[in-house]
């Protein structure tokens, strides 16, 4: 990613004034679930003429499909019969040919008049059997839709009608794609039970033994995903829950059709529109009635998005949280939190380029955002009380949820920490290690969650290609550039010890650089309290640090793990200290907690932007150069992405999974598990109450501290990510 260079050129005044927007209330989503179908009586007759064009079309058009598509097969038969053997000649002499004749055949003379013979033949005799078989298929096709087709053209109408304006129905202005994935995923959604950690649910027995997983690349990433058929459990024992499971993996005796419907559905048409809400219409209506069926519910309070108090929340204490930093200009020292790392970035034509770095004063009040995305002229610099602050500010707002839903959520909680991890326990931990067990809770199916999203967010063309505006290569050089603007201990510079996972560590250095928010205190405490659970299990099990380095399969799961995650960590390294036996305990006891860290409060930070994406004025992930609000189609697209990946799992508190860890090996002179873990919860609750008691007198504290903060409240917190 290209860098941009900041703040040199004088405010250029936007071309026209932008009044503040509103802030559209918070919409909770409704109380009971239920699957909508969006069937609207009034537009029965409009989806019967449609759906009934639909079947002349097809009932005529597939016929004359069928047709030309023989013909073309019967001449280029006999095209094969008089032309076939010297283009076969002749192809064998391209470089790709060539090599795999090289390689398996030889170098010998004539070689390639052998193989073009040969291809010849088969071509000649087989050709008379595959072409009408060809032909017979399509008209087996034809028929079938002459029977059957009218189904089909009706269920496209009713699709169709989905995108009728409201009141008539719901305004679904998307492609096929995204509704068909809306649809079925509402079913995933009302038929998911919240599974409790408990001996039956989550059992020690299922869990399968260490192997090399079968796994591929994720599209954009290069990340190394395993299928969902190397989930670290069989998640039932019933066998229709296996025939369900076994369909879903694409395995099985339906297993064709999961593997349709996960890898081929999103070569379904692609196309962006550009619907724009009108002056008065509510955005976060829009999307709630459409997808207030399913949307998680809301825990967080925004009466006020759009003013500069509201800005400052979102910085400190809000979705921007993570990321603040300081810098100096003038001698004048300022918070500044970026995005301008995006600007450069191609975008797809019709939508604004992202970007802006805001600057507040050491009393959090805004100063200004310098935005590189606005102008291909040069960084532009927006004050308040500008006539562009309110677009500077709702870009700034919108490119932050871009940065973190990609950045922060997909690439690096997900396919980096979770995956790698999960990863390294399935290939190196046998079942009965105390560290597999330790981190069942936290890695609870986590490779089913991580192959969805690798297939259903990160593939060319599906959900998350659809609802930003980067081009293919934009995304892809936005998750590459994402491995080294993660944050969360990963953005220490190496002249301050580079990047580590000990929090309080990362913490402290923040602190020296005069970044001590609420944000990071509740942080710190919630590391702390993870730490000592982690540090009491190890005690538990590894009596002396000489232990840890004895142990090869710990050794071998740590080494791996570290591989992969280089970025985060200056200890990367284990090999090289592995006789620094205290270093390597520190070090072992830091990436449990770390990891435990990650997927619980760290996904809620990045993961539960419900308040933010359900209002395109508030967060919008693309919109059009000039507005101060996403598109109606981007609407539908992030409020259904959000719906899709906030399927409810275990809470870290209050619980009880005491059971999974292993009764022998333990030292009798350290506390047991049980005891650790009574700890755990006891210390979980104290921070919850220590939280509600901060969020409750929020008000009465004076800004910019009166604001309440939901991230490290232990209700909050699952144990593994979801998707
Ligand atoms: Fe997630």
């Amino acid at each position: 990613m290209k860098q941009v260079k900041q703040d040199v050129v004088a405010p250029s005044k936007p071309v026209a004034s932008k009044k503040e927007p509103p802030s559209f209330p918070v919409v909770q989503p409704a109380p009971e679930k239920y699957i909508n179908f969006f069937f609207f009586l009034q537009n029965l007759p409009s989806i019967m003429a449609r759906g009934f064009v639909y079947y002349i079309i097809g009932c005529f058009g597939l016929p004359l499909l069928g047709m030309a598509a023989s013909i073309v097969l019967f001449l280029g038969s006999l095209a094969f019969w008089v032309a076939g053997w010297p283009c076969l000649f002749a192809a064998a002499w391209y470089q790709g040919p060539q090599k795999l004749v090289k390689r398996f055949v030889g170098h010998f003379y004539g070689v390639e008049v052998i193989l073009a013979t040969i291809c010849y033949v088969v071509g000649l005799v087989s050709l008379p059997i595959l072409v009408p078989t060809c032909c017979f298929l399509m008209f087996l096709l034809v028929v079938c839709f002459w029977i059957a087709g009218w189904a089909l053209a009706f269920g496209l109408a009713w699709l169709d009608s989905w995108s009728y304006p409201y009141p008539q129905s719901v305004e679904f202005i998307t492609d096929l794609y995204c509704k068909l994935v809306y649809f079925g995923f509402q079913f995933e959604i009302f038929f998911h039970k919240i599974p409790s950690i408990n001996p039956k649910t989550l059992r020690v027995d299922l869990l399968r033994d260490p192997k090399p997983l079968k796994k591929y690349i994720c599209d954009f990433t290069g990340a190394y995903v395993p299928y969902s058929m190397e989930n670290e459990q069989e998640n039932t024992t019933s066998w229709i829950g296996k025939i369900i499971n076994d369909t879903m993996n694409g395995q099985g005796p339906l297993g064709l059709i999961g593997h349709i419907g996960k890898n081929y559905i999103y070569v379904l048409p692609f196309s962006d529109h550009f619907d724009e809400f009108q002056p008065g219409e509510d955005p976060v209506q829009f999307s709630m009635r459409q997808v207030g069926n399913m949307y998680p519910p809301i825990y967080q309070e925004w009466p006020d998005k759009q003013s500069d108090v509201a800005l400052t929340r979102f910085c400190k204490d809000g979705l921007a949280a993570h990321r603040v930093e300081v810098t100096t200009e003038k001698g004048v020292k300022y918070y500044v939190v970026r995005t301008n790392a995006l600007a450069a970035l191609p975008v797809r034509d019709g939508f604004a380029n992202y970007g802006g770095d805001v600057f507040f004063d050491m009393d959090w009040r805004p100063v200004k955002i310098v935005d590189a995305g606005l102008s291909s002229s040069g960084p532009v610099t927006t004050r308040p009380g500008d006539a562009g602050w309110a677009e500077a500010k709702f870009r700034f707002r919108s490119s932050m949820s871009v940065l973190v839903t990609a950045g922060d959520h997909l690439y690096g909680i997900h396919l980096i920490v979770a995956n790698y991890m999960t990863t390294a326990v399935r290939e190196y931990l046998p079942t009965t290690h105390p560290i597999r067990r330790f981190l069942m809770p936290f890695t609870f199916n986590t490779i089913v969650v991580n192959d969805n999203a690798a297939t259903n967010l990160c593939r060319r063309k599906t959900l998350a290609y659809r609802c930003f505006a980067l081009t293919e290569s934009g995304l892809e050089q936005a998750y590459k550039a994402s491995s080294v603007m993660l944050r969360f201990g990963a953005d220490r510079p190496q002249e301050a010890g580079g990047p580590c996972l000990d929090y309080e560590a990362y913490v402290d250095w923040l602190q020296s650089q005069g970044i001590d928010t609420e944000y990071y205190r509740q942080g710190r405490k919630y590391w702390l309290i993870v730490k000592k659970f982690c540090q009491g299990i190890l005690d538990f099990y590894y009596s002396t640090p000489q232990d840890y380095a004895k142990d090869q399969e710990l050794m071998q799961w740590a080494c791996s793990y570290l591989s992969h995650i280089r970025n985060l960590c200056a200890d990367y390294d284990l090999e090289s200290y592995k006789s620094d036996h205290a270093r390597v305990k520190e070090t072992i006891t830091n990436i449990l907690a770390h990891f435990v860290m990650t997927v619980t409060a760290h996904h809620e930070q990045a993961g539960a932007v419900e308040v933010y994406v359900q209002d395109v004025s508030f967060c919008a992930f693309k919109w059009t150069p000039g507005s101060l609000m996403g598109t109606k189609q981007t609407a539908t697209a992030q409020a259904a992405l959000m719906m899709m990946t906030a399927t409810p799992f275990p809470k870290i508190w209050p619980a009880d999974w005491t059971y999974v860890f292993p009764e022998t090996d333990g030292s009798t002179q350290k506390a047991a598990p049980k005891q650790v873990f009574d700890q755990f919860q006891q210390d979980l609750g104290d921070l919850h109450a220590e939280v509600q008691k901060y969020n409750k007198s929020c008000h009465t504290r004076s800004f910019p501290n009166n604001n309440p903060l939901y991230v490290f409240d232990p209700t909050n917190l699952e144990t593994s990510i979801s998707v």
